[in-house]
């Protein structure tokens, strides 16, 4: 199958973009790419610079496919073709993919922007994705990945993403995501990829890796950092290729917040285009409550929206994690726990306050948790589609590193 698909990618490029040959090596030429990952300030999105011309594309763990303007002469895929079928099974929520005319016809497919909620059809096309080879210790090669699937789309539709994005990545568990198609492009063993996420305190990008491990961040000789991952399962079957993972409750100093049973239910996303953790009133409310009554002895501050509960920072000591607070325990699918410290549960929002990095969502979000980047941040975290499964480590802080720590030098071990 694996093959198949290979061949008729192959045969996609010969037909299409005739006048250049083919630049992928076979044997593959490494077992995992790598990029830098960016944070826009501006909008607290994240970016790699994977386009041409060093441009970016936007990170979008929930999007099943890449888009960007297209020149005005592209390749096209035929609107009969199992390509086109597959581009076209999962259109982002509220995007719906207009029926094709009869073939023969070019295949248009229904993206979206995820800030935006806009939607827009464009060609399906072939573009080119620029990232490097990793041995895992660092960049090995600059490399220039032809014949990616990829939709186009109106200039307008880039609208509230960062400023200089050329498009959006999609990463989703769809087959034309872009994990997917340079896992069945380059044979990987596993389909899956790593996000480790910058702060918006660093100076220094994070990092994303596509194919198989082991991935190290310094200090020298470098720890392997997906030797630090716990697993839980990926919901099957979610009425969306996003990543869902199932969520049995929380506990605040290993407290469990009293959370009515059933309000999980349906699974937790996780959303690389929300900034803060974000969930629906009814399970908000008891996780602030015991967060509140957690840290009651530290002075509070004026709330800055859109958080509801706000410390002064000063009267908080610091520990290597993070400010030294009550840590939150994520209890997931499988009996194990995700703990969030200080450095992703408080977010300086100014020189005085450090404020509960959770957003109530209203009564009606759905699903009922989001989680977002800003708790992502500095934890490595690892979508693996080919196993069904999302692995997380807490904060890098605790093993004395971060997802800055990547030697982004060109080199070989
Ligand atoms: C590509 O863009 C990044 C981020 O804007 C920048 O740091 C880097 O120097 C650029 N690389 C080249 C080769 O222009
Ligand atoms: C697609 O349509 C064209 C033109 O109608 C036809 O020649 C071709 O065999 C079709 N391909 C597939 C895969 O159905
Ligand atoms: C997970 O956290 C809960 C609450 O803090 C605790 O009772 C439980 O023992 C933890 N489980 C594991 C596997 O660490
Ligand atoms: C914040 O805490 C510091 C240190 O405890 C204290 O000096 C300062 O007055 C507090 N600020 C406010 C506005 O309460
Ligand atoms: C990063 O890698 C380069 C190339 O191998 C090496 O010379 C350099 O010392 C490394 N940096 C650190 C901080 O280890």
């Amino acid at each position: 199958m694996v093959k198949f698909y290979a061949v008729f990618l192959l045969l996609f490029f010969l037909c299409f973009t005739s006048s250049s040959p083919p630049a992928e090596a076979f044997p593959p030429p490494a077992n995992a790419f790598v990029a830098a990952i960016y944070r826009d300030p501006a909008t607290s999105l994240y970016t790699i610079p994977a386009a041409a011309g060093n441009r970016s594309l936007l990170l979008d763990l929930a999007g099943p496919l890449l888009w960007s303007p297209c020149p005005g002469r592209h390749p096209t895929i035929p609107c009969n073709s199992s390509t086109c079928a597959e581009a076209r099974a999962s259109p982002p929520h509220h995007c719906y993919n207009r029926p094709s005319p009869r073939p023969p016809c070019a295949c248009t497919a229904t993206v979206g922007n995820p800030v935006t909620g806009a939607c827009a059809a464009g060609e399906l096309t072939l573009t080119d994705v620029i990232l490097s080879t990793t041995d895992g210790h660092h960049p090995t090669a600059v490399f220039d990945v032809n014949g990616i699937i990829s939709s186009c789309a109106p200039t307008s539709l880039l609208s509230g993403l960062p400023a200089g994005a050329a498009g959006v990545a999609g990463l989703a568990r769809s087959s034309v995501s872009l994990p997917s198609q340079l896992a069945g492009k380059f044979y990987f063993k596993s389909k899956q990829f790593a996000l480790c996420l910058p702060s918006g305190n660093s100076r220094d990008p994070g990092v994303a890796f596509f194919g198989d491990g082991p991935f190290y961040l310094l200090p020298p000789p470098g720890i392997d950092v997906t030797a630090l991952l716990t697993y839980t399962p990926l919901v099957k079957d979610p009425k969306s290729p996003a990543y869902y993972i199932h969520v049995n409750g929380f506990a605040v100093n290993q407290k469990a917040v009293q959370i009515p049973p059933g309000k999980l239910a349906g699974g937790v996303k996780f959303s690389t285009t929300v900034a803060y953790t974000t969930l629906r009133s009814d399970v908000f409310k008891p996780l602030l409550d015991a967060f509140d009554g957690a840290t009651s002895g530290i002075p509070r501050m004026p709330a800055a929206a859109p958080f509801e509960l706000c410390l002064n920072s000063s009267a908080l000591g610091s520990t290597r994690v993070g400010y030294g607070v009550a840590p939150i325990d994520v209890m997931v699918g499988g009996g194990k726990n995700w703990t969030i410290f200080g450095a992703n549960s408080l977010v300086d929002v100014d020189g005085s306050r450090a404020c509960f990095a959770f957003v109530n969502g209203g009564a009606k979000a759905e699903p009922a948790v989001v989680i977002g980047s800003f708790q992502m941040e500095n934890n490595l975290m690892l979508f693996d589609a080919g196993r069904s499964r999302v692995g997380f480590t807490s904060t890098l802080f605790g093993i004395m590193t971060t997802c800055s720590n990547f030697n982004f030098t060109m080199g070989i071990m």
